[in-house]
């Protein structure tokens, strides 16, 4: 048993963000014992240049800050990502802004975007060793109604810092962030920050990649790959937490406003990633996100066009071991079906 799991009930006693705060510094600290090296060639890939040792990150908002980045890989992600990080330090949503739904293993929350801000993290990245892979996710001051020039601020800070740039358009706790995605806008947005990706850092480097939301019509969904395309941005993550309450909620917890992330997210997100890749057709990579708890589940993904896949909701309910023993998993199910490498077995479900 590990200290995470041990550790586990009585965080789950402490309000969300004082257990979070606590993990952190449990993880700046040292105190958690890192995750076996797992030596698993079917799991490694190559992707933008970059060698990923297995596919399961770490999604965006459990590391806001940068503070981590290197400690959550000790755990056994194939890959991190820092943020969301805005231009200026802001503060976020009142508390209570994060909500446990203990019977749907589901988390909300509006959290809103609350970070040091781009100065302190750059810092933060600009001392790491630069040993694995750590991507950056983008977003906007609540309050600035330029959100290009933010997306742009973010994009020349940290390409030089960072393996991949994600431009996430899809948090539901920023007024007219998801607007974002619409056609025109998102078009504009993507321009200008593979404009300044590219004045910042050499050709091929700090791949940009798009995170959206799971609630779009077939026209969105169609507009965004259109758009992607026709920008020439790197890759796609799909997807960001919903507004959506499904029915079959349980919790007290359920009518909290935010985004809902964890198990309730999983067939949402999976048919928008299988959707998508459809359209995407091989032209570029997908990570799969949204209520990954196991290896099926992380598997299913990959089937469904994934070449990557990231979890974040999972940990609250089952601890860091869950990071290797997905991995573990995931390899016997990639062995049994006859793959010799996770790369044959992205889309094979499409
Ligand atoms: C507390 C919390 C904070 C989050 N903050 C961010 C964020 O800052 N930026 C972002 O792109 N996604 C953020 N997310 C969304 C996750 O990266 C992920 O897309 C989503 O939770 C679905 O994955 P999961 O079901 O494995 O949690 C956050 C999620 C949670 C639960």
């Amino acid at each position: 048993m590990g200290l995470y799991t041990f550790a586990g009930p009585i965080m789950r006693l402490l309000e969300p963000e004082t257990a979070h705060g606590l993990a952190i510094k449990a993880l700046k600290c040292g105190l958690l014992p890192k995750a076996k090296p797992l030596n698993e060639p079917v799991l490694a890939s190559t992707l933008w240049g970059l060698n990923f040792v297995n596919p399961i990150g770490l999604a965006a908002g459990f590391d806001k800050n940068g503070e981590v980045p290197d400690a959550m890989l000790t755990q056994g992600f194939g890959f991190s990502e820092v943020g969301s990080v805005t231009p200026q330090p802001q503060p976020g949503n009142p508390k209570p802004r994060s909500f446990r739904l203990l019977e749907d293993k589901a988390i909300i929350n509006r959290m809103g975007f609350n970070n040091d801000g781009l100065d302190v993290v750059t810092e933060r990245l600009s001392a790491r060793a630069r040993k694995g892979i750590v991507g950056a996710n983008l977003g906007k001051n609540k309050n600035q109604e330029d959100a290009v020039a933010d997306y742009v601020a973010g994009t020349k800070a940290l390409a030089g810092l960072s393996d991949y740039l994600v431009i996430n358009v899809s948090s539901p706790n920023t007024p007219g962030l998801r607007a974002l995605q619409n056609k025109d806008q998102l078009a504009e947005l993507l321009h200008a920050v593979l404009v300044a990706r590219n004045e910042t850092v050499e050709k091929g480097k700090a791949p940009l990649l798009l995170k959206v939301a799971p609630d779009l019509t077939d026209e969105d969904k169609t507009d965004i790959v259109a758009v992607a395309i026709e920008t020439g941005i790197d890759g796609m993550i799909v997807s960001n937490t919903t507004i959506e309450r499904p029915d079959s909620l349980k919790s007290e917890h359920k009518g909290e406003g935010g985004g809902l992330s964890g198990q309730p997210l999983f067939e949402a997100s999976s048919l928008v990633l299988r959707e998508i890749a459809t359209q995407v057709d091989g032209r570029f990579p997908l990570i799969g996100v949204g209520g990954i708890s196991n290896a099926d589940q992380a598997y299913e993904k990959i089937r469904n066009g994934a070449s990557l896949v990231q979890l974040y909701s999972a940990l609250i309910y089952g601890g860091f071991e869950l990071v290797s023993e997905i991995n573990k998993g995931l390899a016997e199910r990639l062995k049994a079906d006859g793959f010799k490498n996770i790369s044959e077995a992205v889309g094979a479900n499409l």
